[in-house]
């Protein structure tokens, strides 16, 4: 960094000369409203606008919230580390995975890595992802135990192996044959103590019911989120990156604890292509924090995608996403008195061109997600599909 600037400045002005050399001075301010070219072999359904390509985009990282916010005791939040390292010339993922590094280590985000809220048993499981536009390659680890980073597991997955998706005790025998360092326990103090807590109100006289049970347990997760003990988003977890340097080039990466108190083997929507995550480099990448059971049916990252794909800006295609799965959702446990999903999810959109958005089924309180770009770190409001709260009586 030349003396005298500041890291912000730094990256402004990395940035800037990035673009100024990537993108032709007419489409550099003019990212949004730029040249839209048809994808080949892509009919557009009728009366939609031809599809947007690959090209010169403006560079930019988005991630859920909590890549905003934590900073494990360095300098750089999530987005603020890929982004700096994307105008660096760095590859898409390694800078999208650096970001996410800094949550997984943190041990203040409950919802990701290291100090993640456990399962039913107390243990730690991780899953995570991560998708490389340009390569066409994909990684990915469910129910991993005792690595603090299991974005990186997933990248050994996609860089060391001919698979996609590895689990439980293999993944971890995998990571250990990787040389990444094997704990006995990812738990952190505080997040022994809410599962101690989460324990105690679901299990005082040992319900052998387990409908019962699985019913308690969600009531009483609810009602912990509502005395403050615990963020909504972390009762579900998960950060979501991704990132478009100058060349068009995309990546993305979505690792988390999962469910809390899930019952131990359970695998959300993180790990899996089209649900947690998904990048076509032509076209853009989406992926998604919140109930991932709700994602999985739908397949909602992909459905995004595919939805750019046929002409729709990013926050149209996430709107229609978060409709399907409203739709979708028809069980009376999942809804709530006013006959809406009981539960949020949320979505990260990124289009080829550097156009994104994140919308929410619901938006509580000041319900937004991270970006940085040549402007540095900001908050931006993730646009609602639905008023009103998912307990609302
Ligand atoms: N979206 C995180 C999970 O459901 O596991």
């Amino acid at each position: 960094m030349p003396h005298g600037m500041t890291r912000r400045e730094f990256v402004r002005a990395s940035a800037a000369a990035g673009l100024a050399a990537a993108v032709p001075g007419s489409l550099a301010g003019a990212a949004a409203s730029g040249a839209e070219r048809r994808v080949r072999g892509v009919a557009p359904l009728p009366g939609a606008p031809a599809v947007h390509v690959r090209g010169p985009a403006r560079p930019v990282v988005i991630a859920s919230e909590n890549g905003g916010r934590f900073r494990n005791g360095g300098p750089q939040t999530c987005v603020e580390k890929a982004f700096s390292m994307i105008v660096e010339g760095r590859d898409v993922l390694d800078a999208v995975i650096a970001g996410v590094n800094i949550v997984e280590l943190d041990p203040e985000d409950t919802s990701v890595g290291y100090g993640g809220l456990p399962n039913a048993d107390g243990v730690v499981q991780l899953d995570a992802s991560c998708m490389h536009g340009p390569k066409k390659r994909a990684g990915g680890v469910a129910a991993l135990e005792g690595v603090r980073t299991p974005s990186l597991v997933a990248r050994a997955v996609m860089d060391h192996t001919d698979h996609h998706l590895l689990v439980g005790k293999d993944a971890q025998a995998f990571a250990r044959r990787m040389g990444f360092t094997i704990e006995d326990d990812l738990n952190t103090e505080r997040s022994r103590r809410l599962w101690l807590e989460w324990k105690r109100r679901i299990d005082p006289e040992h319900w052998l019911d387990p409908e019962k049970r699985a019913e308690v347990g969600f009531r009483v997760g609810q009602q912990m989120i509502r005395e403050g003990l615990l963020d909504e988003s972390h009762y579900w977890g998960t950060i979501h990156c991704s990132g478009i340097n100058a060349k068009g080039e995309i990546c993305a990466v979505t690792t988390t604890s999962g469910l809390a108190w899930k019952i131990p083997g359970r695998v959300g929507d993180s790990p899996i292509l089209g649900a947690g995550i998904y990048v076509d480099n032509a076209v853009g990448s989406a992926g998604s924090t919140g109930r991932g059971e709700a994602n999985l049916y739908n397949l909602t990252s992909f459905l995004i995608v595919e939805l750019m794909r046929r002409g729709m800006h990013p926050k149209d295609a996430a709107l229609e996403g978060l409709k399907r799965i409203r739709a979708n959702t028809v069980e009376k446990r999942l809804l709530n008195a006013r006959g809406l999903p009981n539960f949020n999810i949320r979505f990260y959109v990124l289009n080829a061109r550097g156009e994104y958005a994140g919308a929410t089924l619901y938006a509580p309180r000041n319900d937004r997600f991270a970006v940085c770009t040549e402007n540095g770190l900001e908050f931006v409001p993730l646009e609602p599909l639905l008023d009103g709260q998912p307990t609302d009586d």
